[in-house]
């Protein structure tokens, strides 16, 4: 396979432009990064393909796992913008350890493959993808269960951390974090962590804006990375419930967009950027990549405008994590913690 070109595109941003936000290091990551999970809609190749035409465009913040299972393309990618003449030190790349790689040893040979793959030295940013050890093939059903899936326990956690604390110290990667926590869990990480998490990855939309737990983020210098901030639209079906509403369709989204002759997508990734958080809107899609990126160093959404989507919120959670039950849990809602008490049994 010949490798990939590259060139920036005239028509894009000039990433300089784009916002940032600072880390508990005085690193600084750009405010939105492109996601990369292709579910089963994208091979690996169109997602790494997306990711070279998107840092053409002017993204520098790319959101990998080893899980999605398209690093060793994206990595292709990285290293023809590098050749390109981007230098290293303008991206930002975080990768995140899976829930089978939590075990003695594991997170640093998992940390070693994506770097591998992803054709890098140093990651930016290495998450705990699930605080559980439990997982499943990919693309099964919700109903499928891990028969070794166990409740959220501390101790097992910061054992996971310590090793992600190790690969700071070894220099493979310069800042580590959390995803799909919860704030009585986050607490328990912060008392015990020797280096503290520099971002936590969370779902973050307009009808899904957690404000408990973001503002706890903020409170306690992390950064919020939100994921799914258009409400994840094209979501295999498998994944979507009965009851899961649609952010895009929602009038007061659909009537700013109308208003400034936008798709309604873009005042999602829009308003996320003004309210603090990192977004990392998927797509393959050229026009539409670049758009999301556009809208960071277009003209802000009003206070009203503001005000009115801080108004829509649903508390409509889309990863439920259903795959991840434990035998014995009442529902997904056990993996959040519904009354602020860790669930552990
Ligand atoms: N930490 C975690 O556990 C976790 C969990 C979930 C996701 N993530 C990360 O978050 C990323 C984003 O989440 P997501 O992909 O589920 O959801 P999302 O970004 O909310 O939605 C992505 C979909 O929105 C559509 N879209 C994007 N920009 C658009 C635009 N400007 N106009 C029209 N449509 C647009 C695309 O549809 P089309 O493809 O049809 O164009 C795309 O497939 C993932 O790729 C992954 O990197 C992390």
């Amino acid at each position: 396979m010949s490798p990939p070109t590259f060139a920036m595109a005239p028509d894009g941003i000039d990433p300089a432009r784009v916002p940032t936000r600072t880390l508990h290091t005085g690193a600084k990551i750009p405010a939105i990064g492109l996601g990369t999970f292709g579910s089963d809609r994208f091979s690996a190749e169109r997602v790494a393909e997306a990711v070279l035409g998107a840092i053409a465009v002017g993204y520098r913040h790319i959101d990998c796992a080893s899980v999605y299972g398209n690093e060793a393309s994206i990595g292709r990618s990285l290293q023809a913008a590098m050749d390109g003449g981007v230098p290293r030190e303008e991206l930002w790349i975080t990768s995140k350890v899976w829930n089978d790689m939590h075990g003695p040893g594991d997170v640093l040979r998992s940390c070693t493959q994506s770097l591998k793959d992803l054709r890098l030295s140093y990651l930016d940013l290495y998450l705990v993808h699930w605080p559980f050890p439990n997982h499943h093939a990919p693309g099964v059903s919700v109903d499928s269960r891990d028969p070794h899936a166990v409740p959220y326990e501390h101790e097992a956690y910061m054992r996971t951390w310590r090793q992600m604390e190790r690969l700071v110290e070894m220099g493979l990667v310069r800042h580590i974090g959390t995803s799909n926590m919860t704030l009585p869990k986050l607490e328990l990480v912060l008392g015990d962590a020797r280096i503290q998490p520099a971002c936590n990855e969370m779902e973050l939309h307009p009808h899904f804006q957690q404000a408990e737990l973001f503002d706890f983020v903020l409170r306690h210098g992390m950064v919020p990375i939100g994921f799914c901030p258009i409400g994840s639209p094209t979501r295999p079906e498998r994944d979507r419930t009965a009851t899961d509403t649609v952010d895009i369709e929602d009038p007061v989204i659909v009537e700013i967009a109308r208003r400034l002759g936008v798709h309604p997508p873009v005042v999602c990734v829009q308003w996320a950027v003004q309210r603090g958080q990192v977004p990392i809107p998927f797509s393959v899609h050229r026009h539409e990549y670049l758009a999301n990126l556009e809208c960071t160093v277009s003209t802000p959404l009003s206070d009203s405008d503001m005000g009115a989507l801080a108004g829509i919120d649903k508390n409509c959670r889309l990863i439920k994590g259903q795959v991840f039950l434990w035998e014995g849990a009442r529902g997904w809602e056990d993996l959040w913690d519904p009354e602020r008490r860790i669930v552990s049994e």
